[in-house]
């Protein structure tokens, strides 16, 4: 097992990363009362609820909630399922969530803690390879809004986050490359190294080598606990978690949320901001190369729907949170292991790299 903090002062907390620590005991030094709640999907409990609750011995008053599967489900209204569990069960100020699944569950979980009683404590325990490598780090809690994603939320902290890379062996193909998008991300904005060990080993992490997999799960945690502990609260550095997101909500957003993955928004969210950074002279069309490559050997999209105008990107692109008094901000590549966040772009630039997006251009 591997351990890494989130340097936070008194909020401050460690990640696990290894096999089999589910029942590993980990989380119990973590709950300071007798009542924990545990919030998971119906496709999640069946598979590992039992093991988790086993896990944690008769000490405790368990109670579970199980929310249907689905981001069409990360609402306010199924927000309230948490809520009506912990009211019902009678869980006091001393209760501790265990968020049991992916984002969905973890950001839902989190925003119920961060809100029930003023505030309860949770811990994260991941079970995608996209919530391991981000959603469960960081503090970033919420449900989505018809009009934009994750406008509602929280930011609130686990008090450790348990990562057992071994329940990746049940998640389908498709997730996985979803959760390859935000690994891809980390190379991309900071670790040229890192984009370079992606790249030589994209095919076997593909095929799940478990060595490889605890490699990148490992580093992209390190980068996001780094980025977190000196930027808690995004008014700097860690809006560059962000690349490719915001092209990616769009399309999320226009898609009606759960069609498109979010990590295959990401994806081709990801292609558009590369696409745009080459236009700005920043990246080469031959490092626009490499990325598509990338993404394609990750099996993720490579270009935004193609029913989705450049009117319609910039109308939901709009609601973005990085947009400051009506300026849209974008996280760009000034190369491949580094990138800024800015409103130093001409506008015709970003209209051609819509365009193209909507197959009426060259890609550059
Ligand atoms: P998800 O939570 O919908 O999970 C994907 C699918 O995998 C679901 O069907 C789920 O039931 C299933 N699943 C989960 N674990 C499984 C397992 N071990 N075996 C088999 N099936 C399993 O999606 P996600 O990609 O994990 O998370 C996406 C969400 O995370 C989005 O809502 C996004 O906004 C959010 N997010 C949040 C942050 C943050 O910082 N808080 C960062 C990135 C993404
Ligand atoms: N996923 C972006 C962040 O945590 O800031």
């Amino acid at each position: 097992m591997q351990t890494l903090r989130v340097e936070l002062g008194d909020r401050s907390y460690p990640i696990f990363i290894g096999q089999n620590l589910l029942d590993a005991g980990l989380m119990k030094p973590y709950i300071k009362g007798k009542q924990v709640l545990v919030v998971t999907n119906e496709t999640v409990a069946p598979l590992y609820l039992d093991r988790l609750l086993a896990s944690l011995g008769d000490g405790y008053k368990t109670d579970a909630v199980i929310l249907p599967d689905g981001e069409e489900f990360k609402t306010l209204e199924y927000l309230n399922q948490i809520f009506d569990g912990l009211l019902e069960k009678r869980h006091n100020r001393t209760t501790t969530l265990i968020a049991l699944g992916g984002g969905v569950v973890g950001d839902m979980t989190g925003f119920a803690a961060a809100a029930y009683q003023r505030g309860v404590e949770f811990i994260q325990v991941p079970t995608t390879l996209l919530s391991q490598v981000d959603s469960s780090v960081g503090g970033k809690t919420g449900v989505n809004h018809p009009r934009g994603k994750n406008m509602i939320g929280a930011f609130h902290q686990p008090r450790c986050v348990v990562i057992d890379t071994e329940v990746l062996n049940t998640l389908p193909d498709q997730e996985l490359s979803a959760g390859m998008a935000e690994v891809i991300k980390y190379g991309l904005i900071y670790d040229a190294e890192f984009l370079r060990f992606l790249e030589l080993n994209m095919t076997q992490l593909m095929q799940r080598n478990p060595a490889l997999l605890a490699q990148a799960i490992y580093r992209s945690c390190e980068i996001k606990a780094e980025v977190v502990a000196q930027d808690e609260r995004e008014s700097g550095i860690r809006a560059l978690l962000n690349l490719g997101h915001t092209f990616g909500h769009a399309i999320e957003a226009d898609q009606g949320y759960g069609n498109w993955l979010h990590g295959e928004a990401v994806g081709a969210g990801t292609m558009m901001a590369a696409d745009l950074s080459c236009r700005l002279g920043w990246i080469t069309a031959d490092d626009v190369q490499r990325v598509k490559n990338l993404l394609l050997a990750a099996g993720l999209p490579v270009a935004p729907p193609e029913n989705m105008s450049a009117e319609r990107f910039k109308e939901l692109m709009s609601v973005d949170k990085k947009v400051l008094d009506g300026q849209l901000r974008l996280v760009l590549l000034k190369h491949l292991g580094m990138a800024i966040v800015t409103d130093q772009f001409d506008a015709a630039l970003l209209d051609q790299t819509l365009q193209a997006g909507a197959g009426l251009g060259q890609c550059c």
